[in-house]
Parts: C-alpha cells; structure tokens; sequence
C-alpha cells in the first residue's frame, strides 16, 4: 500500500517555547502531538496525528485486565549534517510484529509504524534536541480495546506513538546483582516479546536488588539459575580473555535487541571475535579468578553502552574498573559517530526523516 499522507490537526498550544531542552529528564516530557490508529473490522482506520492529550478507554478495555499490550523504543537524532535520522527502525517494525504475533494481536505495517512515524516526527521536528548525545525518543505501543471481560485476544485495537526529548543519557557505571531466584523470562514464555507484562513482573525483584545496594539484575535462565541472560532492560556483553560473548536468542527468553545486533555487526568489523552463546555464571566466576575477565557492560537503546563496575553472585563480588573497558568504549565511539554521521553508515542504519 502506498503511504497515505496523515491528517493532521495541529495544536493552538503548543509547549515547546517553555520546554528547556538543557533540562531533560527521560520519559516525563512530550510533544505536542501524538500519532493514533484504530483495528477494527480485520483493517487500521482512523489514522490521525493529533495534539498530544489523555485517551477515553473503557473500564473494561481488555489491555487494563490481561495485558494485551506491547511497545517499542527507538530513537532519532540531528546529526552533524543537520538532518533528521533514525536508527534502524525496520528492525524494530520487525520485532514490533514478531511481539505482536505471540501476543495474538494484529501486525501493522510499515505505512503506519514508519511512515507514520516520519510524518509525525516532521510535525515535531523543533522537538529534536540539538544539544550533543540528545534525542528525541520515539514510543509506538499498541493495546487491546474491547470493552470485554472474558479472556480471549481482542478484536479491536489501538496504535499510537508518541514522543519526547532525550537527554544526554549518561548512565553512571552499575552495580549489578546475579537473580538467582526470580526469572525475567522462560521457554516457551514472551521473553522475546515486548509486551508490557515483562516489566511489570521485573519491578518486585529489581527492587529487592535496589535495597541491597545495587542498582540493576542480571537475569538468569528460568530452570536453573545457571546461564546469564539479560541486565535490567539491556542485552548484556562480557569480554572473557579477550572474546566478547554474548548470550545467544536460541531459548526465546532474551529479547533481540537492535543495540545488539548493531553491536556483533561492529565489534566483529573491528575485528573482535563475538560468540553467541550459552554462558553460565560458574564459567563467569572462574574466568574471574583466572584473572581474564576483562569487560561487563549492557547494550540497548536508552543508553546504548552502559558499564558495569561490579558484579555479585551472592558475597563473590567482581569489580572492573569502567575507563580500563577498551572494547565497550571504542563500540560506544563508533555506534554514537555512525548515528552523527560521522562514520560512514555502511549499513544504511540510517533513516532521514
Ligand atoms: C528487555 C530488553 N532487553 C534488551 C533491550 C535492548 O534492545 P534495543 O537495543 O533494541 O533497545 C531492551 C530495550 O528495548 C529491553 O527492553
């Protein structure tokens, strides 16, 4: 389907003369207007770009009682040229649909999430943050809308995206703690999905790491304990005697992040080996005695490249020190001067708005 220009109705209050783009905070702010569609009838209708405000929804709506919801999170960027670019939202279309699939709700196609997406951005483009490492965060969801109780997928939905300025996200070196009681995900279960329910299932136990001190989780497999999976909202990445491994995608419990895949793309250009892989925390624990555990940090999009300063499994405490992290900072260089257009995107990353 060739892409339908959006109707658009523009605000007469627009907020952004009074927004202070040198004082973001992540999440709490957004533009002024907002993307919305409707499922109904087997078809997406009612596509419309709005002023951003509240949403009616029926008590009864079926994403308030089962959680039929799902999101993505994507950003775009002014680059060094002065254009507009986002980072591979293809991907994220792809996965966006692959969510939608487990949670039995309706694709949507490219028309609506990317150009859609454009288009709106083109309406907000004064929101983009020109201060360096800024952006603006992009957030498609969709939810299921049936006023119904009875437990079954609903037959109407609706999709949105909606915007905010980013700041520059400097995410100080963490404290991550290794869950061996609670599971982010399992076999068979939505791990690979981006549905709300895995996050709110995340809350109880990263708080219980909080009040010991640490300030995220490394998620490990449902069964035993035994094999690492995720950190936080993050695909993680350690460097063991100069190898970077990586958890593999095979079980269906950790989620394909974009960062990721960009990231095993680079590092391997670099010349690095990446292994994606099954990795338990007892060889974790003995490449750190053996003194080859060299790197720990947390790839994805919020912050792209996160250190990680210390690592427990109960009282075995394993502490690196974030400037002395050769390979994540010179892969946090490169994928911050690909999406400032800086380096050349070899890949066609880049999208121009
Ligand atoms: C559970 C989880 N893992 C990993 C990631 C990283 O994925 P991406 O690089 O696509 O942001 C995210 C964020 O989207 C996430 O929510």
């Amino acid at each position: 389907m060739s892409t339908p220009t959006i109707p658009v109705t523009k605000t007469t209050h627009s907020n952004l003369a009074n927004f202070n783009m040198n004082e973001i905070a992540f999440g709490k702010h957004f533009t002024d207007h907002m993307l919305v569609a409707d499922y109904e009838d087997g078809e997406w209708k009612n596509v419309a770009i709005k002023p951003f405000s509240p949403i009616a929804l029926d008590p009864s709506s079926a994403v308030l009682h089962y959680g039929q919801t799902i999101f993505e999170g994507i950003k775009a960027f002014k680059n060094d040229k002065g254009e507009f670019v986002i980072f591979r939202p293809d991907q994220n279309l792809i996965r966006f649909n692959v969510s939608a699939a487990r949670m039995e709700m309706p694709q949507v196609p490219e028309w609506l999430f990317i150009e859609g997406m454009k288009q709106l951005i083109n309406v907000e483009s004064g929101w983009i943050p020109t201060t360096p490492d800024s952006s603006l965060y992009i957030r498609p969801f969709m939810i299921a809308t049936d006023p119904y109780l009875g437990v079954r997928p609903s037959l109407t939905y609706k999709f949105m995206i909606i915007l905010g300025p980013s700041g520059p996200y400097f995410s100080a070196p963490m404290k991550i703690l290794i869950e061996q009681k609670y599971t982010r995900a399992t076999p068979g279960g939505v791990g690979f999905a981006k549905n709300g329910g895995n996050y709110g299932a995340s809350l109880h136990p990263v708080e219980l790491a909080k009040k010991k001190g640490f300030d995220q989780i490394l998620w490990t497999d449902a069964n035993e304990h035994k094999y690492v999976e995720e950190v936080g909202v993050m695909n993680v990445m350690f460097v063991i005697d100069g190898k970077v491994i990586t958890p593999s995608l095979e079980r269906g419990t950790v989620l394909k992040g974009v960062t990721r895949d960009s990231s095993i793309i680079l590092l391997r250009e670099m010349g690095y080996e990446v292994e994606e892989r099954n990795l338990s925390v007892e060889e974790i624990i003995d490449a750190h005695k053996k003194g080859v555990f060299q790197e720990i940090f947390g790839v994805g999009t919020a912050a792209v490249v996160s250190m990680i300063k210390q690592l427990a499994h109960g009282d075995y405490l394993m502490d690196f020190d974030p400037e002395n992290m050769p390979i994540a900072n010179a892969l946090k260089l490169a994928l911050h001067e690909i999406r400032m257009g800086r380096k050349a995107d070899k890949h066609g990353w880049m999208v121009k708005i």
